[in-house]
């Protein structure tokens, strides 16, 4: 069954057609890595996935259920379903690690009351948060500040709070990309241990390749704004992806960019 059915989906900003109808289906417990060059629209279909970006024209389902005919009630509702994970970790600095994660409860809104809240959030909301701080191993950071953390340690605090959260989807945007090779590669496997070990359905964004090929069940390379490979990992080889950067800039006429069909497995 798909989770995440993007139908025909475009968006411009002004006269920049950054989304130019793009059609995805995504099933339960798949891991997709989304890839393509700087600027060719991956975070703006990230958002507006997650309802945080306004789409001009066509339709986005979570669960079967439209994003775009949804009310405001009932958005909010659907964007608890949607865990993120940002490349710039957004926690809020100079609350406790524990009061970040406590707040992934209250699905991401209401920031401002926080502060006056965790005090009497539930036992079990706090013991939940707990074991999702020992889920990252971080429970020992509980009391400090978030911005005292290392980056790779607030990442880890950030999907902490999204299993707080317990959403059905994780979009994940360059989760990686602010960490050194060592931290990335830690929290890379962490976000996919943990999404596997409870059946989440994830998109992730990342701009390395050779981390992109060991992760992903399957691979949405865009280009321009198009959906140009959407292929299982055995039916698509790193060249191809490879291409998808080479030529960023090509038009339709690209003969080799035209020529993507499914092929031989990645190694
Ligand atoms: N809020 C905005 N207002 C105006 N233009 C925007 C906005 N957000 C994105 N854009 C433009 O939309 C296009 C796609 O941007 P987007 O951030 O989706 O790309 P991306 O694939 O995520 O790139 P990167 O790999 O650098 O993160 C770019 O031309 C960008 O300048
Ligand atoms: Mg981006």
């Amino acid at each position: 069954m798909s989770i995440i059915t993007v139908n025909d989906v475009n968006k411009h900003f002004a006269d920049n057609h950054v989304l130019k109808g793009i059609n995805l289906s995504v099933s339960q417990g798949e891991g997709v890595i989304l890839l393509g060059a700087n600027g060719c629209g991956k975070s703006t279909l990230m958002r507006s996935i997650c309802g945080l970006t306004p789409i001009d024209s066509g339709d986005i389902q979570i669960h079967g259920q439209s994003m775009i005919k949804a009310r405001q009630r009932e958005i909010r509702a659907m964007r608890r379903q949607v865990g993120v994970v940002f490349q710039r970790f957004n926690l809020v600095g100079n609350l406790s690690v524990f009061q970040n994660v406590l707040y992934g409860a209250l699905g991401g809104e209401r920031l401002g009351l926080l502060g006056c809240m965790a005090p009497f959030a539930s036992q079990a909301n706090r013991e939940k948060a707990m074991a999702c701080l020992e889920r990252v191993k971080l429970a020992n950071k509980a009391e400090q500040k978030a911005d005292q953390l290392s980056g790779g340690q607030q990442q880890r605090v950030a999907i902490a709070r999204m299993l707080m959260q317990e959403p059905p989807v994780v979009l994940a945007d360059e989760p990686i990309a602010s960490l050194d090779p060592k931290s990335g590669r830690e929290v890379m496997e962490l976000l996919w241990e943990v999404t596997k070990e409870r059946g989440l359905t994830v998109v992730c964004t990342l701009h390395h390749l050779d981390v992109a090929l060991q992760y992903g069940d399957r691979f949405i390379g865009m280009l321009n704004g198009k959906v140009h490979i959407d292929a299982p990992r055995n039916e698509v080889t790193k060249e191809q992806l490879e291409a998808l950067y080479i030529h960023e800039k090509a038009e339709e006429q690209d003969s080799v960019l035209n020529d993507f069909t499914p092929a031989t497995a990645v190694a």
